[in-house]
């Protein structure tokens, strides 16, 4: 028989991600129209540590649907990776007698949340990342608004790319994963895009500007930071294509930003399957997105793959600038 849930606790951890906040206000409306208690730890892992709580009331949540950021703030807690650190939260969970967790974050959340499942605390994870290199769903918070953030400054590197004839090597997020690089290359009608999962072969690239140049008086390259530094990929190319180069390392202005419509109503919809699983019993699991479904996936499932790069969008991506 499932045990009743009467009091559940919200957390954002791990890079913010526009649509958090989103998520936030749908879960506790949600939860307190479904007659749960709700509590939302503040700066993630740390605040079970560090008992640091509120109660979130309908009106708590009120005018935060369109923040950017996370007003339950969030952060990388190293402590919470320790034995010590994992026991403390364990026990605040418990004496404060709160029956399951809503993570809100990516893959590194969700594997604190695996490990304090496998301490017997319940909890479900919501994806939240600009990265969007989460397996087991299509989309994450955050992802959206980021790109349309960096569409808009690529618009407008453009235009000064433009009127001075100059190439632009404009500096993306993405440690690990190309996917916000190639979206904004193809959302943002640039060039050339440099990602981790596809070795970098600056010569090709170099050859290929040589060659497409005649006419254009922009060439715009995306590049991940994860599959090589701006200034490097500017300065050889500089040298191969003996052409004037710039710089524009967009940096944190895209983790910032009012969330798009897509974000909200993810967030909206990710935030009552995660309340309606934690009801029915569930746990150690994420909601995501799959083909236009919201579904649940076990967490281990989720830690079992790569998402891996639309290989078939990459060079899409490239055809389409020729
Ligand atoms: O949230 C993911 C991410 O934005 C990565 O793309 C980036 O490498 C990283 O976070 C930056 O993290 P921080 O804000 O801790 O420097």
């Amino acid at each position: 028989m499932t045990r009743q849930i009467k009091k559940i606790g919200i957390l954002t951890s791990g890079g913010d991600a526009s649509g958090m906040n989103a998520a936030v206000r749908s879960i506790v409306r949600y939860a307190n129209y479904k007659k749960l208690e709700v509590v939302g730890f503040y700066e993630g892992f740390k605040g079970l540590i560090n008992n640091n709580y509120e109660t979130l009331s309908n009106n708590f949540v009120g005018g935060i649907i369109d923040r950017g950021g996370t007003v339950l703030f969030t952060a990388r807690s190293e402590e919470f990776k320790t034995k010590e650190g994992m026991e403390t939260a364990k026990k605040n969970i418990e004496s404060n007698n709160i029956d399951a967790l809503v993570i809100i974050g990516g893959d590194g959340s969700f594997r604190g949340a695996r490990d304090l499942n496998n301490l017997g605390i319940s909890s479900v994870g919501i994806p939240a990342t600009i990265d969007n290199d989460i397996f087991g769903t299509d989309y994450s918070l955050g992802f959206d608004t980021a790109l349309n953030v960096i569409i808009s400054l690529i618009s407008k590197i453009r235009d000064t790319a433009s009127s001075h004839e100059r190439i632009f090597v404009i500096e993306v997020m993405g440690r690990n994963s190309g996917e916000l690089a190639i979206n904004s290359c193809l959302a943002g009608g640039a060039d050339y895009v440099l990602i981790p999962e596809v070795k970098v072969n600056l010569v090709k690239i170099s050859n290929a500007i040589k060659n497409h140049r005649e006419g254009k008086r922009h060439t715009l390259i995306i590049v991940a930071e994860g599959a090589a530094k701006a200034t490097d990929v500017a300065a050889s190319i500089k040298l191969l294509v003996e052409h004037e180069v710039r710089i524009s390392v967009l940096g944190h202005i895209q983790r910032g930003g009012s969330p798009s419509a897509l974000d909200r109503i993810l967030a909206s919809k990710f935030s009552q399957k995660a309340v309606d699983f934690l009801i029915s019993g569930g746990k150690n699991a994420m909601v995501g997105l799959q083909n236009n479904k919201i579904k649940t996936v076990p967490f281990e499932e989720v830690f079992s793959k790569q998402k891996g790069i639309d290989k078939n969008l990459y060079e899409f991506a490239h055809i389409l600038a020729l």
